[in-house]
């Protein structure tokens, strides 16, 4: 590939100009407006979300064929919450308002919303959160092809306000126990309200009925790709950037690889990479990620060896957030004494997808607790003085490896499985020596081997091997041994959020078991991790 293949053209398209066939997602808060973005990316068309305060600005811009009011924390009855800008109903393009987004249409549109406490019995809260069952009353275009009048379908609810009147011209299709409005239309605007959630996983015909929205109602053709999204990356980017330099720290995982690889099209040789590599890595991960970007992309790349710094450190910590806390700094500190080096940058580019966003968001605003401090990289920006370029902001991991392979990166690296910042630093419970990571590489490089010639390792979204900092005794030969126990982990996810166990067959983890023992001096015992994510994390650490 050559250094800069997408040199500007005169005719690309800046960022954010109209885009023929687009949709306008107005965002009133709510935690999973981006999840309404993703379901119109998989019904094959583009979308962008806007806040409410800029949704009128962002409508004269786009021109959007269809327009989807969001969810909101917020309370359509209580005084100063947010409105859509009344233009938009005035401007002949459909309109779909989910849950919040449906309330604050009715209310504009003269119809009206009560708050929980009022419409629920005596002492109850009102609304409805979780699962909910709707029957279908009408026929709708929303509807066309998936739910007949007289079904009932599962779907997720979070409300505490409802509606109580609609507004003149729309009729109810759909009802629930708790929302007598779940689903109302006005076929004749086009104006359709769900007071469910369509856009979660937990309903499961959501997505088809939003696709329903964007491609039957707003009458979209579906042909938006990863390759336009990121042809539009490219173009923001570079309007973002300009001619300034970029530095981007890789961590060997998809994510940071496939952020640089797409700055890199968009802007050369302004950006350059850092590797900081600490010493815990997977087995031959280090010089794969120099080899891959240094030889094959030609992407300026500092290789920082850093393993003795990381691991001096690390000596005598035992502590979970005392050993990612000191990674982190550390980390942060050897990255910016490099960008020194390197005669400094304007911005700071980074792998942040979706999942990240609403993590950070939960685990610093509000009463939430800290499970796990993962955003050790998250005070560089504020202290180098950088700005940041994050392209995957709004993308979910398998939306990530699907542009890493747009974007040619090898298939090995883009389907592999996540690996976290501190990497092996938290799969050894425990004090973390370089012998123990040794240990550890070995057990984790058989087991996933054994992973990879049973044809399982696409199946899973995460498999690595754990060290305990627990000796037991075993026989091997006609000796005593007394070593360390290894755990092993696979978990099957979509977004790392939540996590089932994958259910190997015994005879599968026999024969890791086996090779383990067998191979790994140091290991003399072998255990699986049947938990799921709740209650337990993905990692141990
Ligand atoms: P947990 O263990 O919280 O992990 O269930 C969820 C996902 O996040 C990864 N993870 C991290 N990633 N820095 C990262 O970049 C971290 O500190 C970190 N901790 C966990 C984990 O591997 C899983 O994919």
């Amino acid at each position: 590939m050559s250094a800069h293949p997408w040199s500007p053209a005169p005719g690309d398209s800046p960022p954010h100009q109209s885009h023929p066939e687009s949709i306008l997602i107005v965002d009133f808060g709510s935690q999973v407006t981006q999840l309404i973005a993703r379901r119109v990316r998989e019904a094959g068309v583009y979308s962008e979300i806007v806040p409410f305060t800029q949704a009128e600005a962002a409508f004269r811009r786009m021109r959007p064929k269809g327009i989807i009011l969001s969810g909101s924390p917020a309370s359509v009855p209580e005084d100063g919450s947010p409105r859509a800008p009344q233009m938009l109903f005035d401007a002949g393009v459909p309109i779909l308002g989910i849950c919040y987004g449906q309330q604050v249409m009715t209310h504009q549109l003269g119809g009206e919303v009560r708050p929980g406490h009022e419409t629920g019995a005596e002492g109850l809260r009102g609304g409805e959160f979780g699962r909910a069952f709707l029957t279908v009353t009408a026929d709708c275009a929303l509807f066309d092809g998936l739910w007949q009048v007289g079904e009932r379908h599962q779907v997720w609810m979070s409300h505490g306000d409802k509606v109580t009147r609609f507004a003149p011209g729309f009729e109810i299709v759909a009802t629930s126990d708790g929302a007598p409005f779940a689903v109302i239309a006005d076929e004749a605007r086009r104006f359709y309200g769900t007071q469910f959630h369509p856009e979660v996983v937990h309903t499961p015909d959501g997505g088809r009925l939003i696709a329903n929205f964007v491609r039957h109602v707003c009458g979209l053709s579906g042909d938006w790709t990863m390759a336009e999204f990121r042809k539009n990356k490219i173009a923001e980017i570079r309007a973002q950037v300009g001619d300034k330099r970029v530095i981007c720290g890789l961590s060997g995982g998809v994510d940071s690889a496939v952020a640089a690889v797409l700055i890199h099209e968009a802007i050369g040789d302004q950006l350059t990479c850092v590797f900081v590599d600490h010493g815990l890595m997977r087995l031959n991960e280090a010089v794969e990620v120099v080899t891959l970007f240094r030889d094959h992309y030609n992407i300026p790349l500092v290789h920082v060896e850093a393993e003795d710094l990381f691991l001096g450190g690390l000596k005598g910590l035992t502590d979970p957030e005392a050993k990612r806390k000191f990674i982190g700094k550390t980390f942060i500190d050897v990255f910016e004494a490099e960008a020194k080096k390197l005669g400094g940058a304007d911005f700071l580019a980074q792998g942040t997808l979706y999942p990240d966003v609403i993590e950070s968001v939960s685990f610093t605003g509000g009463p939430s607790v800290t499970i796990k401090s993962h955003h050790n990289v998250g005070g560089l920006p504020e202290r180098m003085n950088m700005a940041l370029v994050e392209p995957l902001r709004e993308l979910f991991k398998d939306e990530v490896r699907e542009l890493g392979r747009e974007l040619g990166l090898p298939e090995a690296f883009v389907g592999r499985h996540p690996f976290p910042g501190p990497g092996l630093a938290i799969r050894i419970p425990g004090e973390v020596t370089k012998e123990r990571c040794n240990i550890l590489r070995k057990a984790d490089a058989i087991y996933l081997e054994e992973i990879r010639n049973a044809g399982l390792y696409d199946a899973i979204w995460q498999a690595f091997a754990v060290l305990l900092p627990v000796k037991t005794v075993g026989v091997m030969g006609d000796g005593r041994t007394y070593d360390s126990v290894c755990a092993l982990r696979a978990v099957t996810s979509t977004d790392g959020m939540t996590a089932d166990v994958f259910p190997y067959d015994a005879s599968f983890l026999t024969r890791v078991a086996t090779r383990i023992v067998n191979e790994v001096k140091g290991i003399n015992r072998v255990v699986y991790d049947y938990t799921s994510k709740p209650p337990g994390t993905i990692e141990w650490e």
